[in-house]
């Protein structure tokens, strides 16, 4: 039985002061119980990583960050390195997120590099695809998801992606309010699951935990998570609000 994991992506948003708020709420409305249940995750802008570890100290949620560096180190104002993250115990990093695609024009190869520098640090990497509406409207969607973890992921020695995580994004559905149905979103996942027993063996494609993202909601989340091929939600939105987190959080419980 995979675990469900219910994360989220906190982007560009929240003051010291607002994620005080928020670990105090989170933390008095989620039961112990649920938190074991199912792995809550964070993701938080790096300024406040060290701080959501204190916060969260003990109450098992695991805080990761947005996004790492392709490089190890060096010269290269700005990035944060995944030696850096396992310096400060951090576990988890989403990469490829379609705003890191768009924004900042993410390629394949920066891709594979940035799971090699996870990989090495043994930090575990939570992997977004999805295609855009128009990709999609052309009938497209499978090619370019299939693209997407061919040449990043599976192009790559499986011992480097052995504790992945998968997020299935439809491009359009993050933060549009328009969820991929929860049909439309098992069939990718049974899509994506399959491509990974093609190239990674039964066992692991058994055991690979992928994630929908995209508008997921206290209203959406249960009829999302009742699908075979859905082990839980990379939330943006609605993971600013304790108690809509929460919600979601109950709905992942079987
Ligand atoms: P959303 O964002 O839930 O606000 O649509 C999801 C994401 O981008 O991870």
């Amino acid at each position: 039985m995979r675990k469900k994991v219910v994360a989220g992506n906190w982007k560009l948003n929240k003051t010291l002061k607002e994620v005080h708020d928020f670990a105090e709420n989170f933390l008095s409305l989620a039961k112990a119980k649920e938190l074991k249940q199912s792995d809550v995750m964070i993701f938080a802008p790096n300024i406040y990583l060290d701080k959501l570890k204190t916060l969260f100290n003990e109450n098992a949620i695991i805080i990761g960050a947005q996004d790492v560096s392709e490089h190890e180190k060096g010269a290269y104002t700005g990035e944060v390195s995944a030696a850096m993250l396992s310096s400060i115990g951090i576990t988890h990093c989403i990469i490829g997120h379609s705003e890191r695609r768009k924004y900042h024009n993410e390629t394949h190869d920066q891709l594979r590099e940035k799971l090699i520098r996870l990989s090495e640090n043994k930090i575990t990497p939570v992997f977004c695809c999805g295609e855009t509406l128009e990709e999609r409207n052309n009938g497209n969607h499978f090619n370019v998801v299939r693209n997407q973890i061919m040449d990043s992921v599976l192009s790559l020695d499986k011992t480097v992606y052995s504790n992945i995580i998968i997020a299935y994004e439809p491009v359009w559905a993050i933060g549009t309010g328009v969820n991929a149905s929860p049909e439309e979103a098992q069939e990718m996942h049974a899509f994506i699951r399959q491509l990974f027993t093609d190239e990674a063996g039964k066992d692991f494609a058994a055991d690979l935990r992928i994630l929908y993202g995209g508008s997921v909601s206290p209203e959406n989340s249960a009829g999302l998570f009742e699908q075979n091929d859905i082990d839980g939600g990379l939330i943006g939105g609605a993971s600013l609000k304790p108690e809509a987190l929460h919600m979601i959080l109950k709905n992942s419980l079987s």
